[in-house]
Parts: C-alpha cells; structure tokens; sequence
C-alpha cells in the first residue's frame, strides 16, 4: 500500500462513568506502541475517545436527572484529565456525538444499506439483552441464573422491531481474511476464538432501536436509532476522514492496529470487518486483544466495585512507574492480577534500585571525579560488552513492541539495565577513583556508562516518557529528546566528551510499603 503512516487506536470509552485502572490499561498500551513507532520516525496517528451513545449513557444520565448530552459533556472531560495525567499522547479524540462522526455513521450506513444486497433488513427481535454489554445473548450464552457472562448481572428480555444486518452473508469472506492473514487477530488464541466463532456460523445483528432515542437516527427511517456497535465500530473511519474528506480518508485507512480488551473480541473482529466488507472497505490490518486486569479472580470493574480510579495509583507511585508497572506486570495478552504489593515492589526492585540507582551513582561520579563532565572514551575495550547488550537488547525490544507485545519488549529493556549494573559492580569504579594511575581506566568505564545511560534514556522514552525526559537533561547532550531516533539509540560513542552532566532528584524516590 506504500503508506508512510502507522495509524492505531483505542476503543473508545462509554462515559457513563469515571475511567478505572482498567480502561487506562489498554489507553497506556496503545501510547507505548504509539511512541514506539515515532521513535522509530513514522508517521503516526493515534486515536481514542468516548462512546456517548446508547442505553447505557441515556440511563446514568436519567438517574442523575440530566440531559444525555449535558451528562456527556460533564463527563468526557474527566476522562480526557486522566489520560493527561498518564501522558497520554493521542493525536485525535472523537465524540461519536460530534458532527462529523454523524456524518460518518449516515454514510456508513447509507452504503451497506444501498449496496443491492439487502444488507440491512428490518425484522422483530426478542432476545435476551445485557444493558451494560448492550448486547443480545442467547441462552446458552449465559451463566447458571441467567447472568450476563460478563457482568454476571441478570439480562432483561426484550422485544422490538429493528434492522439487521446480514451477517450471515459474510462469514466466507471473514474465514478467507483471516486465513489468509495469520496476524489480523492477535494474540493467537484470540485468533483461535474468532475462527471458531466463525466456523459455528454467523447470526445476523440487530443494528437499531425503536425503545430509546439516545442515538443517531436511521437516515432511511428516523423513528431508529443506531444500535451502539454500529455507532461506536465507526468512530474508526470517522476520525480518517470518512464521510467529510475521502482524500484523507484513502491515505488513513485502513488502520493498522485495534487495540482492544478480550471483551470486545467479536465485535471488532467479526461485526466489523463484515460491516466494511458490506461498504467496499477494506477491513482494519490487526485487531489486538488484550487480557483484563482481575481483583479475586474476576474481571476489575465499577459494577464489581473493584474499578480503581488512576490517581489513587498515580499520587503514590507517579506517572512513569504506572506505566512501566501495568505494562511489566500482566503478561500482554493475558489476565493478570492487579496488586498493590507486586506494585510497590516493582517499583522499588527495579524503577528506585535498578534503573533509578544505575542513574544516580553514574550521575553522581561524574560529579565527583570528573566535575560533571563526560570524560573521554579512553581505555578501549573497558566498555566490556555492553555495546554489544544495548545492541541486542534494542532490536529485541524493537521487534517486541512493533508485534505489540510490550511485556516482553521491557524485559529486553531491563536486560540492559541488570547488565549495566552488574558491570558497575565488576569494574568497582569507586575503587578505581581512589588510585590516581587508574584515571584513565575510570574514564572509560563511566564513559561506557554514561553511554548505556543516554541510550536507556532513548529506549525508555515510549514507555516512561517523563522519567526518560529526566534523565535526557540529566546527561546534558542539549539535543531534544523527541528528536531522537531508535539508530540513535545504538549508536555506541555519540555521547561526547566534555558533555556537562548533573545530577538531579532522584529518578524514582522509593515507595514506602507501610504508608499503604
Ligand atoms: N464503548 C465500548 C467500546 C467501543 S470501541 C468501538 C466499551 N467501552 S468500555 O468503556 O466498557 O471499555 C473500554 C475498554 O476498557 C475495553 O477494551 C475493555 O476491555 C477495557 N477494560 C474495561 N475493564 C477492564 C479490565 N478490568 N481490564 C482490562 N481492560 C478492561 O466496551
């Protein structure tokens, strides 16, 4: 296709509520990956957003006694000071209750409606319906008491008349895409679930509402509403330019990665790509979904009241330790357990001892011995292997994030880290300084040092960009930060001697158990 661009998003979340730790996972993530690929001089789109339609949101703001619309506007931007807060980068943020997404949902469905296919057809539905998954589930769907299999909540029953659309009709064409693209569902055993759901067959979906008005109307029919996924599913080709600017719509789309929870598998994976299909749109290049963070054993939300709000975490561990945890912590792709005490520990082991201290004693023996300065690489082959580490681990780390999988990805990274640290122990430059015929030794050794650190600094940008920025100014070099490129990074000898260094606040200040 020859695009120069990386385009990603996020799902875009349904402010019927505050942001939880949970749907800061994927919004982390997504940024990780995100300034990966500028690192790495792309182009890069990065899109997220709330989903303000539906049910859902006509009903919270029915309890509070509000307009749907003054209940979004109060809340989106709660969400948008979260993601501030978590250095959130996103290029473009949509309101599906913007204009331009309108435009778009009208084209959309205009198109597969026109399409001399019958695509879209109006029938009764009854069914068995989850408010909070606004979704339809068969019987055999729910748990023992008819709870919803997410939300363990009981579904209500529900019958109206609305439009379908004909899913059925795709499921060849979806096995053939999938098929023929190994990595469009990712991880594999999210690939796996696709192709089985595929393979029992398709049932058509229902695509608008008779029974509330919190939505956009059928152009066709006006008395409907759009059902949320058709809405929501759209944001994607909104933002690209779908329906308004159809140059930058070519150049935009398809979107290169979806980033999304397991929740919401079927929906992007399946109603999705036939739902473009049916439109003459080709269908996202990666659908990428993750696992959930879990308290007890269950997946953490608000109506399990175990939802943590983000800045009870950010206050006590700061903004960069966040992310380095979430993403470190919980396998990429699988459930992982959120703690407080694997938290602090991480945070201690090896944000405050290991690349904090690694920091700070190189810092500060600059200070000591070499009155700031970057001394001279002098003493060849004291750097031991250490170029050879930052190299391997930076390729690593690279095609990790680029196949977003950014556990693995930060624990190549941290390999340089161990390694720099145990080569300080090796080379005793505390020692050394001691004795004034070693000067020469010293030198090149915290020149090697100092070298590992400005290339840390590079690598660690996409994942803690703030503590990254610290530590560039630290080391002194003058250049922006964001100029810097992965090549740069592993370029060994571009730190130039005679660079004035100084030592700042501690990187990571240690996080106290006891104050928990
Ligand atoms: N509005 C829909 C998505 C539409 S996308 C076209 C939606 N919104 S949501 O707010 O309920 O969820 C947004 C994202 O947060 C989903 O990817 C979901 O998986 C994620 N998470 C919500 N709770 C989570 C955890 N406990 N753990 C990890 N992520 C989870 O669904």
């Amino acid at each position: 296709m020859g695009r120069d661009l990386f385009y990603i998003t996020t799902p875009i979340y349904y402010p019927n509520d505050v942001p939880h730790i949970g749907h800061a996972y994927d919004a982390v993530a997504a940024d990780a990956i995100a300034r990966h690929h500028r690192l790495r001089g792309e182009e890069v789109f990065h899109l997220t957003g709330t989903d303000e339609h539906g049910l859902k949101i006509q009903r919270a703001a029915g309890a509070a006694g509000i307009d749907p619309q003054r209940w979004v506007d109060d809340m989106e931007p709660r969400w948008r000071e979260v993601w501030a807060r978590l250095d959130i980068g996103y290029d473009d943020y949509i309101r599906t209750t913007e204009p331009r997404h309108q435009q778009a949902v009208v084209k959309l469905l205009d198109d597969v409606h026109g399409n001399g296919r019958e695509d879209i057809y109006l029938d009764t539905y009854e069914g068995l319906y989850c408010v909070s998954c606004e979704l339809y589930y068969t019987e055999s769907d729910l748990l023992e008491g008819g709870l919803c299999p997410i939300h363990e909540r009981p579904v209500e029953v529900m019958k109206e008349d609305n439009y379908f659309f004909r899913l059925s009709a795709y499921a060849d064409r979806l096995l053939e895409h999938y098929e023929q693209r190994p990595s469009a569902v990712e991880p594999e055993s999210r690939r796996n679930e696709v192709l089985s759901l595929i393979r029992r067959g398709l049932q058509d979906f229902s695509i608008s509402r008779t029974s509330f008005d919190w939505g956009i109307p059928l152009p066709w029919d006006p008395e409907h509403v759009t059902y949320v996924w058709f809405d929501a599913l759209t944001n994607y080709i909104t933002a690209a330019g779908y329906g308004t600017d159809e140059d930058r719509f070519a150049r935009m789309w398809p979107a290169n990665v979806h980033m999304i929870g397991k929740d919401i598998v079927r929906q992007h994976a399946i109603y999705w790509p036939a739902m473009l299909m049916a439109a003459g749109i080709e269908p996202p290049t990666q659908v990428w979904a993750h696992g959930f963070l879990t308290v007890g054993g269950k997946k953490m939300s608000k109506t399990n009241l175990t939802g943590i709000h983000p800045f009870e975490l950010l206050e006590r561990f700061g903004v960069d330790s966040y992310r380095w945890y979430f993403l470190r912590e919980v396998q990429f792709g699988q459930d992982g357990a959120f703690s407080l005490e694997s938290m602090i520990d991480r945070h201690n082991a090896e944000l405050a001892n290991g690349i904090g201290n690694l920091a700070s004693r190189v810092l500060a023996m600059l200070g000591s011995y070499f009155d700031g300065e970057v001394p001279p690489n002098v003493g060849g082959g004291l750097e031991s292997d250490l170029p050879q580490v930052v190299a391997a681990a930076a390729a690593r780390y690279d095609a990790e994030m680029l196949a977003v999988r950014p556990t693995a990805a930060l624990a190549a990274l941290y390999e340089i880290v161990a390694r720099a640290n145990r080569y300080m122990v090796e080379r005793s430059p505390w020692t050394l300084a001691k004795d004034p015929s070693s000067r020469d030794q010293l030198s090149g050794i915290l020149y090697a040092s100092a070298e590992t650190l400005r290339a840390l600094a590079i690598l660690l940008a996409a994942v803690m960009p703030g503590a990254a920025g610290r530590l560039w100014e630290q080391l002194g070099t003058g250049e922006p930060l964001a100029e810097q490129r992965l090549e740069d990074a592993v370029s060994w000898g571009r730190l130039v001697p005679g660079t004035r260094t100084r030592k700042g606040e501690a990187l990571f200040p240690r996080v106290d158990a006891e104050a928990s």
